[in-house]
């Protein structure tokens, strides 16, 4: 039976509390025998700060390095608003996406049927939704140089941040788009500020030589991201697969995760280039932070960060079956009525984190039969 190294990072705030909720499933998972887990946890964020003095020590990136799969929580928190930027929660987390060139992170925000009426949107514009959001994880204003604030002659301030990209980072992103395009509906949406940023010129140039070159058969769309912004409250199942750079990204993301009813529902895929063997170095993390107003309570939604993991099942692990199985007992505890506060309609009654994680452990078992 195969054998798999996974390192958590439950982090902070909530990170912890969703992490367990993931440990019972790969519990359950080695217990059916359908591969053998090996779980180890490692300390980023504020976690790390307060034990280690780092928001991420060298040896839990090394250790990272050489996972088969990593599973996040969430980082930050106001406990460490006073850190110094370069030692802010948040960065141990930019590190590993750097340093590992996790370039690649998939986005799906998929609209549960049982949940279209959670969403702020009517139910007709979000009820069967499933899009892809495609962001660069690597570069862009995440990473440009410089980055900085200088104090001017005139006492004033000076605040920079850099966005850069070039041609083989746009490349390789879109590459990803159009092979995940393929696979779905082959509608890819690239979009991009070219009217006012030179990244956005050479992204549109870049993706629109990809398409020409290499997926000619696939289907195109230039959007700027204003726009994107705009088309995704407006009419939202249009959308297939939208590539866009890092900051974009993020935004496009979080308003994505609201059309699937919650920030709580949204997993993410961080994805490297493959090496020799055809592996590829893969982080997994649901999209919603740390939440520290409700950390320590056992009410946050779990669902975001088991998907993350089931997620790794799909794209590191090949074990496309066993994924099915945790989306669709996903699906039946939603249609089921079990909610979290986050997803609960008006007045229906909510269920805690571990309730939650209990019962889709248990719609797994009764899918596997
Ligand atoms: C995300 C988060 C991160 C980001 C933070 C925690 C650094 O918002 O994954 O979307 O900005 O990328
Ligand atoms: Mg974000």
């Amino acid at each position: 039976m195969a054998s798999y190294d996974l390192l958590m990072f439950p982090g902070d705030g909530i990170g912890p509390e969703v992490m367990g909720e993931v440990k019972k499933v790969v519990t359950w998972l080695n217990k059916r025998n359908v591969a053998t887990f090996n779980v180890e946890e490692e300390l980023c964020g504020g976690a790390s700060i307060d034990r280690h003095g780092v928001n991420i020590t060298d040896a839990a990136v090394d250790k990272a390095q050489k996972a088969d799969a990593i599973i996040f929580g969430s980082v930050g928190g106001p406990k460490w608003d006073s850190q110094p930027f370069e030692n802010r929660p948040e960065g141990g987390l930019l590190r590993m996406r750097k340093e590992l060139d996790l370039f690649a992170n998939l986005r799906p925000a998929v609209c549960y049927p049982a949940l279209a009426d959670a969403s702020s949107l009517k139910r007709e514009l979000v009820e069967g939704l499933d899009i892809m959001i495609l962001r660069e994880l690597t570069g862009g204003t995440y990473f440009g140089e410089p980055k900085e604030i200088v104090t001017l002659e005139n006492g004033q301030q000076r605040a920079v941040d850099t966005t850069v990209y070039t041609t083989s980072e746009i490349e390789r992103i879109v590459r990803v788009g159009f092979e995940l395009a393929k696979k779905r509906k082959g509608v890819l949406h690239s979009a991009e500020k070219r009217n006012v940023m030179k990244t956005g010129v050479l992204w549109n140039k870049v993706a629109t030589r990809i398409h020409k070159e290499e997926y000619p058969t696939l289907k195109l769309e230039h959007i700027l991201a204003d726009a994107c912004a705009m088309a995704l409250v407006r009419h939202p199942k249009q959308f297939d697969v939208i590539v866009c750079d890092n900051l974009f990204g993020d935004m496009l993301s979080d308003e994505a995760a609201m059309l699937a009813g919650s920030l709580g529902m949204l997993p993410s895929a961080s994805i490297g280039a493959k090496d020799k063997a055809g592996k590829a170095k893969a982080l997994y993390e649901p999209c919603h932070g740390s939440a520290p107003d409700i950390a320590g309570k056992g009410i946050a939604n779990p669902i975001a960060t088991i998907a993350s993991f089931g997620m790794s099942l799909r794209y590191s692990f090949d074990m496309p079956e066993a994924a099915d199985i945790i989306d669709k007992a996903i699906a039946a505890t939603l249609d089921a009525g079990i909610r979290t506060a986050d997803i609960a309609a008006k007045g229906q009654a909510s269920v805690g984190t571990a309730a939650m994680g209990d019962a889709i452990v248990k719609a797994m078992a009764k899918i596997a039969g």
